[in-house]
């Protein structure tokens, strides 16, 4: 599913990674997007839900989404007036295939001139070894999509009895906006254990739980106190428990202190951005959307539109690349998971080839001549450390 925009240049470059290391895979072409939006009426339309279905597995690019006003304006003149509708197709598949687990590792390599570094008391710098991997809640929380402006008589009742809610009784319907956040027990559960599964396997001492269970008691409760039952199954590896708050400040101090975290959706959301700031930012940052049956791999960035025309492509295909690398490792392919690693690695760490971002100049028709990489330039670097 290459999606819109800089999807279609990226999404070809993991494919030429995974043959030349040897995937023995058939790839099917699938869409979705805006163009399915535009033409359909529809951005994940139900060729594409089958053949994941059927197939299990998904690599997708990435894709553009407007405003709904815009939405409404570009789709075709015959399904204008249908009163249709447009929703996430990202949002959509994950509810559709429930692909609750969503995996977001942020792993630093070795000489990327976007790490993180940070200043001694000797005015020397700190580079710190940052091996972060968040494990976000991906289909309820604050981003359930249970919401309302002006909430329907019912639901009014129900939040007048609650105490909490004399404070806001007196304000007008249409004044008054209100998100629900769901939490429960068996999705909790679920994360948890992902995040205790992966801490046990790479050899960690600890998972966090990160929430604001003090404020937030109910759903953040529930999460920490699930997380506690969870544990229990796994002797010699820790919980520690973090306040949303706090943790984005310890991040800014000793992000290498923390190798597993674990979070409700919007909190896991917001901590996976910022740890992926950390190690490169969007061109380095790869995510997997993990459901029971299906799952979905996909760099964190979107569709780019400005660089999407651009010839020879700028952009950097490494946080697709490294999604496919978390496709490899989802179905057990370890030992070629780690070959694509490594030649990632070594190119990373030589520092010849470079795209625009990492070399912290403006993208655009220009970086080339100011001596970036090109997309395709940074693939063939990376097949040619393949061993
Ligand atoms: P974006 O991630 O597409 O781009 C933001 C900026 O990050 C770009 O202008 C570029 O400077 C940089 N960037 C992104 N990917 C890069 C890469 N691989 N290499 C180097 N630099 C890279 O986010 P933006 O501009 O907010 O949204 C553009 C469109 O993408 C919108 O329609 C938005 O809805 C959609 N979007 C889709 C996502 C998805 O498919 N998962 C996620 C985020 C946004
Ligand atoms: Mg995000």
């Amino acid at each position: 599913m290459p999606g819109d925009g800089i999807g279609n240049q990226v999404l070809p470059e993991a494919l030429r990674v995974l043959t030349a290391v040897g995937f023995d895979a058939d790839y099917i072409p699938s869409d979705i997007g805006w163009e399915c939006w535009r033409n359909e009426g529809n951005a994940l339309p139900q060729r594409t839900i089958d053949l994941l279905a059927k197939h299990k597995l998904g690599l997708f690019g990435a894709i553009t989404s407007k405003p709904n006003k815009e939405a409404q304006a570009e789709v075709k003149p015959e399904l204008q007036g249908k009163g249709l509708v447009y929703y996430s197709p990202i949002v959509t598949m994950r509810q559709k295939f429930n692909l609750d687990i969503c995996m977001r590792p942020c792993i630093g390599f070795t000489g990327n001139p976007l790490n993180y570094i940070r200043k001694r008391v000797d005015d020397d710098y700190d580079e710190p070894q940052i091996d972060t991997t968040v494990f976000r809640q991906n289909t309820e929380g604050m981003y359930a999509g249970i919401e309302w402006t002006n909430p329907p008589e019912n639901v009014r009742a129900a939040l007048n009895s609650h105490p909490k809610f004399k404070a806001f009784a007196g304000v007008p319907g249409p004044d008054i906006a209100v998100s629900v956040r769901i939490i429960t027990r068996p999705a909790a559960r679920r994360i948890v254990t992902a995040a205790f599964d992966y801490a046990k396997k790479r050899g960690f001492k600890g998972v966090t739980i990160c929430e604001k269970p003090n404020v937030v008691r109910e759903t953040s409760g529930m999460m920490e106190e699930t997380a506690k039952e969870v544990a229990k199954n796994y002797p010699g590896i820790s919980l520690w428990s973090t306040n949303i708050d706090a943790q984005l400040m310890w991040l800014n101090k000793n992000p290498e202190d923390y190798n597993v975290i674990v979070a409700s959706n919007l909190f896991g959301d917001i901590l996976s951005d910022a740890f992926a700031g950390l190690i490169g930012g969007l061109g380095f940052a790869a995510s997997g959307n993990i459901g029971d049956e299906v799952a979905v791999f996909e760099p964190t960035h979107g569709s780019a539109p400005k660089y999407a025309e651009l010839n020879p492509p700028i952009v950097n295909p490494i946080a697709m690349i490294l999604s496919a690398v978390m496709m490899l490792e989802h179905v057990g392919e370890n030992d070629k998971a780690k070959r694509v690693r490594n030649a990632i690695a070594a190119v990373v760490r030589e520092g010849k080839v470079r795209t625009y971002d990492m070399m912290r100049i403006s993208g655009g028709a220009k970086s080339i001549a100011q001596g970036a990489a090109s997309t395709i330039q940074m693939t063939d670097a990376i097949l040619a450390k393949l061993k």
